[in-house]
């Protein structure tokens, strides 16, 4: 691994994987939990009852759909709705079927990192909204955003839902959100999705459900490190675990050695040793209040235009402009 030409040939994976096993303590990211399995398995947690999040978006889009489209159509007849992480854009698909019988002219631009995803998403969106107006971007949100730069004459509305916010520290979202900020122009709006401080209990359990489904999501990076770089990880070996710590609202998914171990890397040409009880971070889910997302608003030259919350007040869409 010292051999400079391998580390140059080495992927963006290969070398996060390399960097994430051999620190201390021991790291993966969160955004390679997607590969087609991981897709599959985040569908099935969004379906579980401890998972809030999806319903309380859901029903947020349910209860102030005639609010937040008259904020996206406010000032200008035609925008461009772009969407980044799409996703199988079910919750989407209220605002979008609102818009398009509302007879108002926009256009549904679609970016996730899987083109899987948007492939999906573009077959489902040409059966249930035939008129509806689509481009699908696939990309990684820098990537995209470079493009959504060069849309810069049209009114843009920029959803980023989900919470998925959440997977990044604090100086990592705001570097995003000034990164979106910078594409933005004066009408522009941005919509995002912050999940919201409870009970410690409910954020528990919504990452570390009974019947495993959270312990097979954070799992699969094992499995997908196995394939794509033919390591010898045996997943039974490691422990799910979740902390949730209400000073800092930050959920935290490690996988945790259950004993000592060595795991083989061939592609990276690299062994990693566990000891037992060791730790390997995989996910952040950043929980916010009001206090937090205008904070992070303010640093990221943003102000919060608007804001819609479900009736338990789990879960809140906000509004951003440019300041
Ligand atoms: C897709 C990032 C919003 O952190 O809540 C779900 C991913 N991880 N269960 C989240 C996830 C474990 C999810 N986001």
């Amino acid at each position: 691994m010292q051999d400079n030409t391998r580390t140059i040939s080495m992927s963006q994976f290969e070398q996060e994987v390399y960097s994430g096993l051999t620190a201390s303590p021991k790291y993966l990211s969160s955004k390679y939990f997607y590969d087609e399995k991981g897709d599959k398995i985040f569908q099935d947690i969004m379906a579980m009852p401890e998972y809030y999040l999806t319903n309380c978006e859901y029903d947020i889009f349910e209860n102030h759909k005639s609010d937040i489209i008259k904020l996206f159509t406010q000032e200008s007849k035609s925008f461009n709705l772009i969407e980044l992480g799409a996703g199988d854009g079910k919750k989407t698909k209220i605002l979008l079927k609102h818009l398009t019988a509302s007879h108002i002219d926009f256009k549904y631009l679609p970016i996730d990192i899987s083109q899987n995803a948007l492939d999906q998403l573009e077959k489902s969106l040409q059966i249930e909204m035939p008129t509806l107006q689509t481009e699908t971007l696939q990309g990684t949100y820098l990537e995209t955003l470079e493009r959504i730069n060069s849309l810069r004459d049209t009114k843009k509305v920029i959803l980023f839902l989900g919470s998925n916010v959440g997977n990044l520290m604090h100086q990592q979202a705001v570097s995003f959100l000034q990164q979106v900020q910078e594409s933005m122009k004066e009408d522009d709006l941005f919509f995002v999705g912050f999940d919201q401080k409870k009970h410690p209990q409910t954020i528990l359990d919504a990452y570390n459900d009974k019947s495993g489904i959270t312990e097979a999501f954070n799992k699969n990076i094992l499995i997908r490190i196995n394939k794509e770089l033919k390591a010898n990880f045996i997943p039974d070996k490691f422990l799910h675990w979740e902390t949730y710590d209400p000073e800092t609202g930050t959920a935290k998914s490690f996988l945790v050695s259950k004993e000592e171990q060595l795991v083989n890397l061939q592609d990276l040409d690299l062994t990693v040793s566990f000891k037992q009880w060791e730790s390997i971070h995989t996910e952040i889910s950043q929980k916010y209040d009001d206090e937090i997302v205008s904070w992070l608003a303010d640093r990221s030259g943003l102000k919060i235009v608007a804001q819609f919350s479900d009736h338990k007040k789990y879960y809140k869409n906000y509004a951003f402009k440019k300041i």
